[in-house]
C-alpha cells in the first residue's frame, strides 16, 4: 500500500469559508473524508500548518520514506525559498496543488517558487487538483 502525504499551508483550514468565491464552499477535512473513500487503497495522511516551519519539518518527516507528497503551500509558494530547498532536500517527489488558477490571478501569484522543485504543478482545477496530484503517484 502506498503512503501520500497532503501538506496544506497557510489558511487553508479556512477552506468552505474563506474567499468561498474562489475557494468553493467545502471544507478540507470533509473533502479529505470522500478522498479516503475514493482511494480505499492507498494510506492517505494529511497536514495543515500555517507556520513556514512546521511545513518544512513536515517534509523533512515524512520525504525520504513515503511514497509522495500533495503539497499546496498556499502564499508561500510564490516567496518561500525554505520550501523550495526543502523539497530539493527531500527524496519523494512532491506534487504541487492550487485550488484557483495562480495563473489567472494577480501578478504575484503567477510565480511559484515552491513549483520549481516540484514534479508537477496542478492549477485551477478547484478540490480534484488532489486527486490529479495522487494519480500522479499510482
Ligand atoms: C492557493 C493560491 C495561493 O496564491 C493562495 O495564497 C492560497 C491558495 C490555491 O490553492 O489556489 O492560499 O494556493
Amino acid at each position: 500500500m502506498k503512503t501520500i502525504q497532503i501538506i496544506n499551508g497557510p489558511n487553508l483550514n479556512l477552506l468552505g469559508v474563506r474567499e468561498p468565491e474562489i475557494y468553493g464552499n467545502q471544507t478540507f477535512e470533509d473533502f479529505f473524508e470522500e478522498l479516503k473513500k475514493k482511494y480505499p487503497n492507498v494510506s492517505l495522511q494529511y497536514f495543515q500548518s500555517n507556520h513556514e516551519g512546521d511545513i518544512i519539518d513536515k517534509l523533512h518527516e515524512v520525504g525520504f520514506e513515503y511514497d509522495g507528497i500533495v503539497l499546496n503551500a498556499a502564499a508561500y509558494t510564490h516567496y518561500s525559498y525554505a520550501i523550495a530547498d526543502a523539497i530539493k532536500a527531500i527524496k519523494t517527489a512532491v506534487v504541487e496543488v492550487h485550488i484557483s488558477d495562480i495563473y489567472a490571478r494577480e501578478d504575484f501569484r503567477k510565480i511559484s517558487i515552491t513549483g520549481e522543485s516540484c514534479k508537477k504543478i496542478i492549477s485551477g482545477k478547484g478540490l480534484p487538483g488532489y486527486e490529479l496530484a495522487i494519480d500522479e503517484f499510482l
